[in-house]
């Protein structure tokens, strides 16, 4: 067999893993070839690849990022980039197509596999709301790294008496907040899943204080969003590829705080530094498993199928039932977390 491999989206820690261990599996168990396309979807609209195999793979394991390069490009923005990936698919003799991506890049492979191509689907994202999942790779390493942060907070918020409010990533969901506020002892998280209402947040910070309890950590994820009509928010920026620019609603919820409490107020913003550098060794794990779970998939000839972890165990899912909703934060995973909360 001839399998091409692609990783699409936001990059995210462990993609390398993933392809590693795609090639190592199809070439040692099955003597078959892998060839790179390049930058997402991009490579294979316009032919541009790489190839892979055992040597040139050599190294990357613990290396963030991707080899390949990552886009956000699809085959269906523009007229005839479906047909150029067909042909693109076709010359290149490939059986089988391993899209490594999140909510975005794997609906595209759901849409192209009814389109007629051969598509398995590997879940990344360090926002972990991929359904039927239970966890996406770079979502353990972008935890460590928020929770880290948290903490080296914590002192310095603790020192000059101070509210700190940090923002994580969490486009659409707050997994990442949920976790790491929980893991770092936050006094308050904003989930994009439920609306917040900052004068009840403030009355919250102004209670803590009256215990003598002053400084206070409030973690918001990047997409939470203020019961409406309660706090004027910017309206949203939209990129080039329709997704909305965010970042800054901490700004937002820092600036009402100190208005309406009086406490001295600062803001971190942890952004791509939650993406960036090695994966945990949970990731690497996790990616290689994955990896190896995708190649076999392929060889089954199990094509529209989603690897994914379930009760530690790896399993195929749907990627049209994969990719219908996203995977939102429990209720009882937050109703833990709100036990902490002020
Ligand atoms: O989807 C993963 C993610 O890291 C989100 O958490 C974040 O909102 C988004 O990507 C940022 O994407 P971009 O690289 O396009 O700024």
């Amino acid at each position: 067999m001839r399998l091409g491999v692609l990783t699409g989206g936001g990059d995210c820690p462990g993609l390398n893993a993933v392809i590693r261990a795609v090639v190592r599996r199809s070439e040692r168990h099955y003597n078959s070839s892998v060839v790179g396309f390049l930058d997402g979807w991009r490579g294979v609209i316009h032919n541009d690849t790489m190839d892979l195999d055992i040597e040139t793979c050599r190294g990357i394991l613990p290396r963030g990022g991707t080899i390949l390069g990552t886009s956000r490009i699809t085959p269906y923005m523009n007229d005839g980039d479906l047909d150029r990936a067909k042909a693109t698919l076709a010359a290149q003799e490939i059986d089988a197509l391993i899209v490594i991506g999140g909510e975005g890049t794997l609906s595209c492979a759901a849409r192209a596999q009814t389109d007629g191509l051969n598509v398995i689907g590997v879940p990344k994202t360090i926002d972990n709301d991929i359904s039927l999942t239970e966890a996406t790779f770079g979502f353990d390493t972008a935890l460590g790294i928020a929770t880290d942060a948290i903490d080296r907070l914590h002192t310095t918020a603790e020192s000059h008496d101070r509210v700190m409010v940090v923002e994580v990533m969490g486009r659409h969901v707050g997994h990442i907040a949920v976790r790491a506020g929980m893991a770092a002892g936050a006094t308050m998280t904003l989930i994009p899943e439920r609306p917040f209402d900052i004068a009840a947040v403030c009355e919250s910070l102004v209670r803590r204080h009256d215990l003598g309890k002053y400084a206070s950590i409030v973690v918001v994820a990047e997409g939470a969003k203020p019961v409406p009509g309660t706090m004027d928010i910017a309206p949203d920026e939209v990129d080039e590829f329709g997704h909305i620019r965010l970042g800054g609603i901490s700004n937002r919820v820092a600036s009402e705080i100190e208005r309406r409490t009086g406490y001295e107020t600062r803001v971190t913003i942890l952004g791509y530094i939650q993406r960036g550098g090695t994966p945990s060794p949970a990731d690497r794990v996790l990616s290689t498993r994955f990896g190896v779970a995708a190649a076999d998939a392929a060889h089954d000839r199990d094509f529209g199928q989603m690897v994914a972890l379930q009760r530690d165990r790896i399993t195929r899912v749907a990627l049209a039932d994969a990719t219908a909703e996203l995977k939102l934060v429990d209720d009882e995973l937050y109703e833990a977390a709100s036990q902490f909360f002020a």
